[in-house]
């Protein structure tokens, strides 16, 4: 019976070359992406920021509504095609997205660690990230061997495999699908397969290539249900974020809990936070998680 750790972790990103937390606070945070600076906002910053000015190339300025909306405003011309970042072995292009994404999630670093130290000592794992977007964490985990990535979104998995090219990884055993999550999930399920690990990252509301609806609340415990099907007790990992709702880690902690008990292994969950750069950086929380792992 998985165990739960009812103490809530922080998963800290420190920031690295490609990627700094620079300053934060009254609602905004400052941020580079290698050479490149902006600003974005971020609600979960209520303190005061520590510098005065913060000079950036761009500053997405929120819609009206909490959800959506708003636009980039640009100070400095930026190259149409992107640059080119890393993480690791792993290169990609960062470019800001009309969704103020710079094409990558920074404060997922710490996670892409944390998944290849389950697998430490595999190289023919079999791995699914579900909502992949641009396949950071599947080129991460294609170190350890099979790899499938599913997104909605046929730019994103266009990009994904872009960022393959880039990291030189075109020869890794990588499926990219362009799918529904869930009925991928469930039809994984029918077919009676296998996975040693699985990361899912859903949206708070999405949609699949042929208008699928989801809707967090709606649909994770019964994608977090069929996920349960695709694991074993050989298996080492799930690992799951939340963005942008009201809940707290410990209720998806219950859920796997609830989901997993009939696998060993423990269950932890907490915050994802980025940690701001220098002395005395504050730690600026960005989503929760809950992961299972069966440690050996
Ligand atoms: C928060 S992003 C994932 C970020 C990703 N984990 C990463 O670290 O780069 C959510 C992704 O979910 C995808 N998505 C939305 N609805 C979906 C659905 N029904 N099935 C599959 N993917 C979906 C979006 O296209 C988007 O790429």
């Amino acid at each position: 019976m998985a165990r739960l750790l009812q103490q809530p972790l922080v998963m800290e990103c420190a920031g690295w070359k490609s990627y700094r937390l620079l300053d934060s606070g009254a609602g905004r945070k400052w941020e580079s992406f290698g050479p490149h600076a902006f600003i974005r906002p971020e609600p979960q910053a209520l303190w005061q920021p520590r510098a005065v000015d913060w000079p950036a190339a761009g500053e997405f300025i929120p819609g009206s509504d909490e959800d959506g909306g708003g636009r980039w405003k640009f100070t400095q011309s930026l190259p149409d095609e992107g640059w080119e970042l890393a993480w690791n072995e792993v290169r990609f292009t960062a470019r800001p997205t009309p969704f103020r994404h710079l094409q990558f999630f920074p404060d997922m670093a710490p996670v892409w660690d944390w998944m290849r130290l389950q697998l430490e000592g595999m190289d023919a794992a079999e791995t699914l990230n579900l909502f992949g977007y641009t396949g950071l964490g599947t080129l991460a985990l294609s170190r350890h061997g099979k790899v499938t990535h599913v997104d909605a979104s046929k730019k994103s998995v266009a990009q994904a495999r872009a960022n393959a090219a880039l990291s030189g990884m075109t020869g890794r055993p990588i499926r990219w699908l362009t799918d529904d999550a869930a009925k991928f999930t469930a039809r994984e399920v029918r077919r009676g397969r296998r996975y040693d690990g699985i990361i899912l990252d859903p949206p708070k509301f999405g949609r699949g290539p042929e208008g699928e609806v989801w809707r967090l609340e709606e649909h994770l415990p019964g994608l977090i249900a069929d996920c349960a099907k695709l694991l074993d007790a050989d298996s080492r990992f799930l690992f799951l974020t939340v963005y942008a709702v009201r809940m707290s880690s410990l209720a998806i902690a219950g859920l796997l809990a609830e989901a997993l008990a009939a696998l060993p292994g423990i269950i932890e969950h907490g915050d994802l936070a980025v940690r701001e750069e220098g002395e005395g950086g504050r730690l600026l929380p960005t989503a929760i998680f809950a992961r299972w792992s069966n440690p050996r």
